[in-house]
């Protein structure tokens, strides 16, 4: 039997004496300056004192639809440092892309809740410009190793579920919200679930056969599955009334693109039932209205303002600053602004502190920024 086969070790990880001693500070100071969970994953990848990790054990294929980008589902069996998700969660998730430095990308876990050490998946569609989505999808195999934050976000179910709750999606915005129907279903929730996704097509549904399950289950979720390039309804209030009279006051979770998101808060007009997740970050103004220009003083490239966050801007002009989330949520892009009022994306706040550390993937300027880039 091999090490990681070990009956007496729960995800190839080491009995939970050897977990204490692990990650005592006389050892610490030991494997100082590295760290033990270096030392530790060169033994086996799958031991870590503090660090998350995880082998892949299965790629599923969702979605392969020829000429468009195909969908997986990978199961991840975490060391047995991970803490567990809330449905709605995500991940940041590393790779190291044919021996190239660590790629960190964020991913939503779109199976139910989970445990101390469970299994999980993650959905994700291949961007074909993509580094980590396109090695996961089509790269990655069992026994693939990624490295792993403990679950992050809030866009999460109460811990009292409403008695009527409305999911609306749209294309891989459809992880969060599976997971928290999936978690709904495992914990025999008795009140109502309307779930409305978006999709090209039929054949581009992610999880169509499961879904089509639960529709016919009887359990009192009403599925609803479009395609408005096939003429179904667009998401309107108009829609949305007909489908769920008085939506606006029940508590409602959004996920998708940029359009859908749009459509969702012009339709619940600020109400506070809705919560929404983003995948990318929304733009502030366009270019027509933004103003100003934009400096970016270590590569001494200076354009106008076209109103897209920094990083978007610094892109268009051929410069590569460092990203991973491009969301605001791993700070990898963190930039000096010596100048100027940068705005929030996500939060909508403004900041003209000089000398600031900012996000440059969430911070739009607010006319002329000097930005250390
Ligand atoms: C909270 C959250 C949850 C998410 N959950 C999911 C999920 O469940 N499923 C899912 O499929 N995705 C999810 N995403 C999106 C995911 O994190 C990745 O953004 C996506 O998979 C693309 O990553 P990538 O490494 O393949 O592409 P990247 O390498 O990041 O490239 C993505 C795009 O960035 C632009 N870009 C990159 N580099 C440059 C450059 N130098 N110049 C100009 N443009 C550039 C291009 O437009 C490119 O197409 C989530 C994102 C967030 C923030
Ligand atoms: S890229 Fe993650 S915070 Fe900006």
């Amino acid at each position: 039997m091999s090490t990681t086969d070990a009956p007496a070790m729960r995800s190839g990880q080491p009995l939970a004496l050897g977990q204490r001693l692990l990650r005592s500070r006389v050892l610490a100071a030991l494997a100082s300056p590295h760290g033990v969970d270096r030392y530790l994953e060169q033994v086996n990848p799958m031991w870590a004192a503090h660090e998350v990790r995880a082998k892949v054990v299965d790629v599923h294929r969702e979605v392969d639809v020829p000429g468009h980008p195909p969908v997986a589902t990978i199961t991840l069996q975490p060391t047995s440092t991970w803490r567990g998700h809330r449905a709605g969660q995500h991940v940041q998730l590393g790779v190291e892309v044919h021996g190239a430095r660590r790629t960190t990308r964020v991913f939503t876990v779109s199976s139910p809740d989970s445990r101390h050490g469970d299994r999980f998946t993650i959905t994700l569609r291949a961007n074909p410009d993509g580094v980590v989505s396109r090695f996961l999808v089509e790269e990655a195999t069992p026994g693939t190793i990624v490295h792993l934050s403990q679950a992050e976000g809030d866009f999460v179910l109460p811990d009292r579920v409403p008695e009527h709750v409305l999911f609306l999606s749209g294309g891989s915005g459809i992880t969060p919200v599976m997971s928290m129907l999936r978690s709904l279903q495992r914990r025999t929730h008795r009140g109502r679930v309307t779930f409305v996704h978006y999709a090209q097509s039929p054949e581009h549904q992610i999880f169509a056969d499961e879904l089509d399950r639960v529709r016919r289950s009887g359990d009192g979720i009403d599925v609803h599955l479009l395609h408005p390039e096939l003429g179904d309804p667009n998401l309107s209030p108009a829609f949305l009334e007909r489908l769920v009279p008085g939506y606006r006051d029940v508590p409602t979770w959004a996920c998708g693109p940029a359009p859908l998101i749009e459509a969702v808060q012009a339709a619940y007009d600020g109400s506070e039932a809705l919560r929404v997740e983003y995948f990318k970050p929304p733009r502030v103004a366009d270019a027509g209205t933004a103003e100003g220009s934009v400096a970016f003083s270590r590569s001494g490239k200076e354009a106008p303002n076209t109103g897209a966050s920094l990083l978007e801007q610094a892109e268009a002009l051929g410069l590569k600053p460092e990203f991973g989330c491009r969301m605001g949520i791993c700070f990898s892009c963190t930039s000096r602004k010596s100048e100027g009022t940068v705005r929030n994306v996500l939060t909508g706040e403004e900041s003209s502190l000089p000398d600031e550390d900012i996000r440059i993937c969430v911070s739009a300027p607010v006319g002329d920024c000097v930005v250390d880039v």
